[in-house]
């Protein structure tokens, strides 16, 4: 029996994060290192419209109608049946993998969403637009935590490194040169909505100091786009540390992950900061590609229980789809 896949990659946010939801830019890129897969088969014993997921790694294994009304799969099917105007599905068996650490800042739910998206609609020889497909992977998103900037779900949608503003169209970035980061996972793992309720907690405390905080990191992420355009990594890497401080004191950083920071830069890497709503998941450092091996010891030292090396070649962001 014939099946169909869909694919997705993880992500990182190297600048913004938080400070994206309150309208000020980020820049995020995609890391194919680790990703998203979704299967899809006919499951012509089934009932017509039974539709069963199977992803071990979310521990789950059940047919859709019996999730809750508010999972975000039950989201998904409802997005992507109205889009393709087919209320009644085929009976299909669906199975997802994914290597994205989960709960841990790199996007491992928006990938499911894309990939679980693409192999539905390669199955249903239906032709959707990365847009269209990212609309709904926003929609899923949304169903995760009220109020995502939307930056995850297009970042692993297209695949490329973006300078992101919510409600506005993404620009594509122009990388000047080869940059090589590696990222650490501090092992704890952190829910975004809760992280981003608290944040919206303490700004609806304290709006003025907040929006300073959120304008400074808005004012570090402009000026990251034009080092990576020019292809500074020392200059980068400064606003890398830069941002961490801030996030520190916005309150999302946590010790595992200041100290996994602190030991990626005392092993020479250019600059780090955590990564992605915070309190666990990962943290992010530039490096020199021939320290690679040196920073992932003294992360792996320090309690990362994962690292993973990704690297941005020189290119032109171009135009948008
Ligand atoms: C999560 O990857 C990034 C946050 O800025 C939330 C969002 O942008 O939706 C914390």
């Amino acid at each position: 029996m014939p099946s169909f896949s869909g694919k997705a990659p993880g992500k990182i946010i190297l600048f913004g994060e938080h400070a994206v939801v309150y309208d000020q830019p980020a820049i995020a890129i995609p890391v194919s290192e680790v990703n998203a897969n979704a299967v899809v088969s006919a499951a012509p014993l089934r009932p017509e419209g039974e539709v069963w997921i199977e992803a071990p790694d979310i521990h789950l294994n059940q047919v859709l109608a019996d999730l809750p009304v508010d999972h975000a799969f039950q989201t998904l099917f409802g997005a992507l049946t109205k889009r393709m105007k087919a209320p009644r599905l085929p009976a299909m068996h669906i199975t997802i993998h994914s290597t994205i650490p989960i709960a841990a800042g790199m996007g491992s739910g928006a990938a499911i969403s894309v990939a679980v998206i693409r192999a539905v609609c390669a199955f249903m020889n239906f032709q959707i637009s990365d847009t269209e497909l990212n609309e709904i992977a926003f929609q899923v998103e949304k169903s995760y935590h009220g109020t995502p900037s939307g930056i995850d779900n297009t970042v692993v949608t297209f695949e490329k490194p973006i300078f992101f503003t919510r409600g506005a169209p993404f620009e594509p970035l122009d990388i000047g040169s080869e940059l090589c980061f590696i990222i650490g996972d501090s092992g704890a793992p952190s829910r975004t909505i809760d992280v981003v309720s608290d944040v919206r907690r303490r700004w609806s405390a304290q709006p003025e100091i907040y929006e300073l905080y959120f304008q400074s990191i808005g004012i570090l992420t402009r000026k990251a786009r034009e080092q990576m355009k020019v292809g500074n990594s020392l200059k980068l890497g400064g606003l890398m540390n830069e941002n961490h401080a801030l996030l520190q004191k916005i309150n999302v950083s946590s010790p595992e992950l200041d100290f996994l920071v602190d030991a990626a830069l005392g092993a020479g890497a250019l600059g780090a900061k955590l990564s992605g709503a915070g309190w666990g998941g990962n943290m992010i450092a530039l490096i020199n590609r021939r320290d690679a091996e040196k920073i992932c010891s003294a992360l792996t030292r320090s309690g990362a229980n994962r690292t993973i090396i990704t690297e941005l070649k020189p290119s032109y962001g171009g135009m948008i789809e």
